[in-house]
């Protein structure tokens, strides 16, 4: 089977945080390579193509502009079934459930803000990944 990648994003409330350590030891710990990594700070027309799927929805402005109000790290990471394997370790999307244990449910909760943080993207599938890898390290 061949190693499968995907993109890892610390969202800018990580970045802002100073959590982008603690989360680089999360996934290091769990035995995956980072294969790339850069400190992006992402325009409009960037976030457009990797939020695609959810335009219109009534989260997706507050959304873009949340992802422009800083930087955030985008993570090339590899490794057998990594998809699901970050997509575990970071929980489920609200940080307010989501399970301690995971990055969002031991980092993460709600702030009272319009827009819901919660410090980290992970792609969702084999055909996700290839489409934001090459969006964030193009
Ligand atoms: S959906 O509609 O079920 O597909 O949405 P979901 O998978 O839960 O979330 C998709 C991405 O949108 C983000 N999201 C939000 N951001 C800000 N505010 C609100 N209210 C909100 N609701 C959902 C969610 O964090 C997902 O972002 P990514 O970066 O893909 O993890």
């Amino acid at each position: 089977m061949a190693t499968e990648q995907t993109l890892v994003l610390v969202k800018p409330d990580g970045v802002a945080r100073g959590l982008t350590g603690a989360i680089l030891a999360r996934i290091e710990a769990k035995g995956y390579s980072l294969v790339d990594i850069r400190l992006v700070e992402p325009d409009r027309e960037r976030l457009e193509q990797h939020y695609a799927e959810h335009a219109g929805k009534p989260f997706y402005e507050p959304l873009l502009e949340f992802m422009m109000s800083g930087p955030s790290v985008a993570i090339r990471l590899a490794g057998n079934r990594v998809i699901e394997g970050f997509r575990s370790l970071a929980g489920t999307t609200d940080p307010t459930t989501a399970a301690p244990g995971t990055i969002r449910g031991d980092f993460g909760r709600d702030w009272g803000l319009a827009v819901q943080q919660n410090l980290v993207h992970g792609s969702d599938s084999v055909e996700s990944a290839n489409r934001e890898l090459a969006i964030w390290f193009d």
